[in-house]
């Protein structure tokens, strides 16, 4: 029986994941293993009435036992403990949900609704690194992998919206609590129907940049405002959110030797949890609408079409619509007046699901096949 072992399993990402792998029965037909980096020894998942007993996730002569290792610890960990077990000879499956070893040689980026024959290829050559590739890449491929399958696009922006999650669970609490203080802030003006509006909005900007408003871990205000900068910046004016947008998506699609150009501004909105994209995509021929409209919709299991109705997009196209799911709605579809080869589209997705734990959750089926 193959021996899996997984790290993180209690963080945000790590969380869903373990949600998923229940809902999926992937916890059957194989010895788990469950790591903490601090709470060795103590009480960890319990799984079918079982208790699993933690172990500790830095003994790599333990490590070094399992056919398969997932981690959703984080880069640090990877850093830390990868090259330690490669260099002693370890020979398994190492899945991992941070951007660590993503653009390694040896490693291939998962998402396998979009590059099932690249990861074929891969398992079938001896590749044993599988990573979850960045939310945001992620979340525009399972939207448009139909334009892409078809051979259709010639560049694509992309202009995202995207949500506190990315920046982890500090981030999350950090905008409610935001949100919160700007509510009981405006409280009493808002509670009294007669107050000039104009009242009200300086009362929440005061708020915003009141000393005492909590910006410790995104650096300014969220709640009411927005972020116009993810992660850190790159040599050519780009932040890192957006370099990842050009080099993991042809990565992804085994095109890194004939990259289909991408680029767009990568901005944190109030959200929870799930990002949206708005793309402006160059096709390289006039592509009739109708068939464009099919080959998104029947590009997999999870994307579906939204009418480019307001009624249908304010029901389909929001993140409150598609948080805890895996849809993939893409609405606004539509020519845009630059040209008939300019098309406009749309999208939300779960970070934390499609945009994180279920291409590491399909995976190490996958792998388990
Ligand atoms: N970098 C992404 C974000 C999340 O900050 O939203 C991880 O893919």
């Amino acid at each position: 029986m193959l021996k899996i072992g997984i790290i993180g399993w209690r963080g945000m990402v790590g969380s869903v994941l373990m949600g998923r792998m229940a809902e999926e029965n992937d916890f059957d037909g194989a010895e788990f293993v469950f790591f903490s980096t601090s709470q060795a020894g103590q009480a960890g998942p319990e799984i079918k009435g079982t208790t699993y007993e933690l172990q500790d996730a830095h003994d790599t002569g333990l490590l070094r036992e399992l056919d398969i290792i997932l981690s959703c610890q984080g880069g640090g960990y990877t850093s830390r403990v990868y090259p330690e077990l490669r260099q002693a000879g370890w020979d398994g499956y190492w899945i991992d949900a941070a951007s660590t070893l993503r653009m390694e040689k040896d490693a291939i980026i998962v998402l396998d609704p979009v590059n099932r024959e690249v990861i074929d290829r891969g398992l079938a050559g001896g590749i044993k690194n599988y990573i979850g590739g960045n939310c945001t890449v992620s979340l525009m491929l399972m939207g448009l992998g139909g334009l892409f399958a078809r051979g259709w696009v010639e560049w694509i922006t992309s202009m995202t919206y995207q949500a506190a999650s990315g920046a982890g669970a500090r981030n999350m609490r950090e905008l409610v609590n935001q949100m919160r203080i700007i509510g009981e802030n405006s409280a009493s003006l808002l509670d009294d129907p007669a107050t000039a509006i104009l009242d009200i909005d300086r009362n929440v900007i005061t708020t915003l940049r009141s000393d005492l408003f909590p910006t410790e871990n995104f650096g300014a205000p969220l709640a009411a405002s927005l972020i116009p900068w993810i992660d850190r910046a790159m040599e050519n004016g780009q932040t890192r959110e957006e370099w990842k947008g050009v080099s993991e998506t042809n990565k992804i699609l085994g095109r890194e030797d004939n990259p289909i150009p991408i680029d767009g501004c990568c901005v944190r909105i109030g959200a929870m949890r799930c990002h949206s994209q708005a793309f402006t995509i160059k096709l390289n021929r006039d592509v009739p609408l109708a068939d464009i409209e099919e080959a998104i919709e029947n590009h997999n299991d999870w994307v579906y079409l939204v009418e480019n109705t307001k009624e249908a997009t304010l029901r389909e196209l929001t993140p409150a619509r598609v948080t805890g799911t895996l849809d993939i709605p893409v609405g606004r579809v539509r020519k845009m007046n630059l040209g008939p080869e300019y098309l406009t589209a749309f999208s939300v997705g779960d970070q934390l699901l499609w945009g994180a734990a279920e291409p590491v959750r399909r995976i190490l089926g996958i792998i388990r096949e």
